[in-house]
């Protein structure tokens, strides 16, 4: 089928929700560091190569047929497939590089194995067989649980594990806490705190522009416009109009089809057909609060944590986000639900507001769960309703941030904006 990207802006990043800061150091401190230099060097390294032109793939398409190599991952949707391309990353503490010689480069051939690739191979099987024998299929030995961030995994506890802080990392699927109030409780109270319920129902569409910055400043200087019409359609657009040749990162939900334009990637365009799917559609009818206790079902409250922010890489961390309280935690009531075809969504509201300031959502590959994070924050009053104007988008691949200047409310929006992204004339650089 011959799809060949000339360059690749996947990116390794910690994938680990830590529930406070000495967790974080505890375990990934070493790891974030060393993968942060490498991915950093390779990114610059070759920075806009020329891209490809969008692949037109079937959308029906699995793993197998749309690329020419894959032995094990078969059968799945490509968005998921790609999936356990950014588990394997954040598994290992690797990027794509290292296991696909010429990654980042215009060399690079995917398809082709190296010894570092028939071992990743095999270890799919390995895995795949322990779950089998072992746990009757049940997903419970992963990428995650042996490397942790490390290419040859640990073997021997160390006296430090055992007398020092016990780690905090939480279990993905969460179970209801005893002592903790219903799931509609905390939901009710969110609803109130962004305008109750009344005011909410009002809202049927939004339109928002800001700024984005992209993961370590790489996507800086691009403009994001968001939009959404309720219940359930949304369109992130990402625009460099001083750098036309990167072309626009967009992703669409039209209520049953979500469409990815990512330029720099393996395939610059694509229909999410998997976990990506449920999760395009989760994030839009978030986007509306009122209907927030319908999205998900089989609710539970686990017990309250603290959550801290992201941590920014180095050229961010000072000036970028002083203005929105970076590395602050915050004591937050944990709700969870279930969604479609295995994926669970965990909700992190402030205790005190009662606003949503993170929204973990999994969804399923053959190797693990698929995370995906976004914080919300810099909540503003728009016609009555708190809106986030900051909002920080982070998954296996990568992250954006955007800081919005402007949301109105119940303006009209141009139905095609929600369906698959229009052809990019080499010219355009504006979408209006
Ligand atoms: C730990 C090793 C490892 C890492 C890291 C890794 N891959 Fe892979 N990749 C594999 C293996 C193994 C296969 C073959 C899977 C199979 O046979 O089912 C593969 C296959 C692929 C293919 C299919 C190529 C073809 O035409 O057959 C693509 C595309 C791909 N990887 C992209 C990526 C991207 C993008 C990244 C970085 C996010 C990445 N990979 C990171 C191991 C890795
Ligand atoms: C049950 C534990 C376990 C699981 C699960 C596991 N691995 Fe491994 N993996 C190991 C061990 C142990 C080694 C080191 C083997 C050695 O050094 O001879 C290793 C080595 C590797 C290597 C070679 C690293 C190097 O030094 O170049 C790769 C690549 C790899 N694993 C990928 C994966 C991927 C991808 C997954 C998930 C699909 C996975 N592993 C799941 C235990 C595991």
């Amino acid at each position: 089928m011959g799809i060949v990207a000339s360059q690749v802006d996947i990116q390794w990043l910690p994938s680990v929700i830590t529930m406070n800061r000495k967790t974080m150091k505890h375990c990934s401190k070493e790891g974030f560091l060393m993968v942060t230099v490498v991915v950093a060097s390779w990114l610059f390294a070759t920075p806009f190569a020329a891209a490809q032109p969008a692949s037109h793939v079937n959308p029906k398409s699995t793993s197998d047929q749309v690329f020419k190599n894959v032995q094990v991952l078969k059968g799945i949707p490509v968005d998921d497939f790609l999936g356990t391309m950014g588990i394997m990353c954040a598994a290992l503490g690797f990027d794509c590089s290292e296991c696909h010689t010429g990654a980042g480069t215009e060399k690079v051939d995917w398809a082709a194995d190296n010894p570092r690739k028939l071992i990743a191979r095999r270890m799919v099987q390995m895995m795949t067989t322990i779950n089998r024998d072992n746990f009757n299929g049940r997903q419970m030995v992963t990428c995650w649980s042996c490397h942790r961030g490390r290419d040859r995994p640990l073997t021997t506890p160390t006296m430090e594990n055992m007398y020092g802080p016990a780690a905090l990392d939480m279990d993905d699927v969460l179970v209801q806490a005893p002592g903790q109030p219903p799931a509609e409780k905390i939901l009710n109270q969110y609803i109130q705190a962004v305008g109750g319920a009344e005011r909410l129902t009002t809202m049927k569409s939004y339109v928002a522009t800001g700024t984005s910055v992209g993961f370590g400043g790489f996507g800086k200087g691009g403009q994001v416009e968001m939009a959404g019409k309720f219940p359930d359609q949304r369109v992130t657009s990402i625009l460099f109009p001083k750098e036309p040749e990167r072309g626009n990162s967009i992703r669409t939900f039209d209520g049953h089809e979500a469409w990815l334009r990512t330029p720099l990637t393996v395939l610059s365009e694509y229909q999410l057909t998997g976990g990506e799917l449920d999760g395009a559609k989760l994030d839009a009818a978030l986007s509306f609060p009122a209907q927030i206790k319908n999205v998900l079902t089989d609710w539970r409250v686990s017990m309250p944590t603290t959550i801290s922010d992201l941590p920014a890489p180095d050229s961010q961390a000072v000036e970028e986000n002083k203005a929105v309280g970076i590395g602050k935690d915050r004591l937050v009531n944990v709700v969870q639900g279930r969604g479609p075809n295995g994926m669970w969504a965990t909700l992190y509201f402030d205790q005190q507001s009662g606003l949503l300031l993170r929204l973990v959502r999994y969804g399923n590959s053959p190797i693990g769960r698929v995370p995906t994070e976004i914080d919300y924050s810099d909540y503003r009053d728009v016609d009555g309703i708190k809106m986030p104007f900051h909002i920080l988008f982070a998954w296996l691949g990568g992250r954006d941030e955007f800081q919005l200047n402007q949301i109105q409310l119940n303006v009209p929006v141009d139905a095609r904006k929600f369906s698959r992204p229009r052809p990019e004339k080499p010219t355009e650089h504006e979408h209006h």
